[in-house]
């Protein structure tokens, strides 16, 4: 059961809350995490509007490989057509409106469970059965509606908007910040989809702060990381970011591979933690990294993209599997231990006697996401 004062607007709210300067600034008001009405704004202003990351290009690599999403209500499909070219659109069909393909995999055509109508890859209808005696139909010129689809540094982005400025003018920084980790390169070797019981922003901010390591992960990473040696500069207006130094010996593919010497001094064991508005975070260590996209599913749930992979350095490392093996079963348990650190913060800020509390000044770029996203929903 949600408590909420409904004498309260939560945008005039959060506009209050980022009015604060950062010496003294509070956790966002309550209501932006819980509201019905907020969350309909953030689909409008946000998820209809900004680039969102459904998940790599280097896992959709013959003819046919699709991933599909929900962004914002639409069912979209991403493929690799048969050119070779990354396509975006619409995942409904031209008939009746099912929806086309489900899950991910490879499809030689696009065959609708529904009736039967088939697309080719670049969504033009193939085939209708029975259609003949329908004078006004015409199978030419129907295809499927396009969605606008960039990599970017190996990520593969899609916006529902006519308008958002390409990725590359907007996130120029980042590819200077971390240019020398050669991201674009970087291969997935894994992707999944969790929903957790807690509002999409709990999540971003708790990947935005490492202020949590050492306690929430003191099972698991805790012990890698030292408050004071995480940096947390202001952030860009399209991103944030911190880093944190990681020690050599005690998770090596965190820091660079031997044969690595693109990368210099302290570099080869700094871990960068980015959060690309809205929803994209992504750990990047030299060796691996893994990220999360984040897309609500109503206040108070969040569906999940959270994948990871290695870099080309560690690929013919005879070790590499079994450095991998590791990570991925670390990450499977520091991610246990961040869902029940979120969805408790999501059942707390549920309840009538929690007040947002004030932050450390490891928490800037939460401070900073809120004014973000104050101007994104104003
Ligand atoms: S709805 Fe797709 S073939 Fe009928
Ligand atoms: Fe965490």
């Amino acid at each position: 059961m949600t408590y909420q004062n409904p004498s309260l607007d939560p945008v005039a709210e959060l506009k209050a809350n980022v009015a604060r300067p950062f010496e003294d600034a509070k956790a966002m008001p309550k209501s932006v995490y819980t509201s019905e009405a907020f969350c309909d704004l953030e689909l409008e202003n946000i998820f209809r509007k900004e680039w969102v990351c459904v998940g790599r290009a280097d896992a959709l690599k013959s003819a046919g490989d699709y991933i599909t999403y929900e962004l914002a209500g639409q069912p979209i499909m991403v493929l690799r057509d048969a050119e070779g070219f990354l396509r975006a659109q619409s995942n409904v069909c031209l008939h009746r409106m099912s929806t086309l393909l489900h899950g991910d995999g490879n499809a030689r055509n696009i065959t609708c469970p529904y009736h039967g109508w088939t697309y080719n890859l670049d969504g033009t209808l193939r085939g209708a059965a029975a259609m003949g005696k329908n004078e006004g139909f015409c199978k030419a010129g129907m295809k499927l509606p396009e969605i606008r689809c960039e990599e970017w540094l190996g990520w593969i982005m899609v916006t529902l908007s006519a308008d958002a400025p390409p990725l590359a003018e907007q996130l120029g920084e980042v590819e200077a910040l971390v240019g020398d980790f050669g991201m674009a390169d970087y291969r997935q070797s894994f992707r999944e989809t969790h929903v957790w019981d807690t509002n999409w922003k709990v999540l971003a901010e708790n990947f935005m702060e490492s202020y949590h390591l050492p306690v929430c992960h003191a099972a698991t990473i805790g012990g890698l990381s030292k408050l004071e040696e995480m940096e947390c500069p202001p952030s860009h207006p399209a991103f944030n970011y911190h880093w944190i130094l990681k020690d050599a010996d005690k998770l090596p593919i965190a820091v660079a591979h031997p044969q690595n010497t693109k990368l210099k001094g302290d570099l080869r064991r700094t871990t960068f933690l980015l959060t690309i508005y809205p929803s994209l975070m992504i750990t990047l260590t030299p060796g691996y990294f893994w990220y999360l996209s984040l897309h609500p599913e109503g206040p108070g749930k969040v569906r999940i993209v959270f994948g990871g992979g290695f870099s080309p350095d560690f690929a013919d490392d005879p070790k590499a599997p079994d450095y991998l093996a590791q990570v991925k079963a670390l990450l499977d348990s520091v991610n246990v231990e961040d869902k029940g650190c979120t969805e408790r913060v999501y059942k707390g800020l549920c309840s009538g006697l929690s007040q947002p509390g004030p932050l450390s000044h490891l928490e800037r770029p939460n401070y900073d996401f809120a004014q973000w996203l104050a101007e994104k929903i104003g």
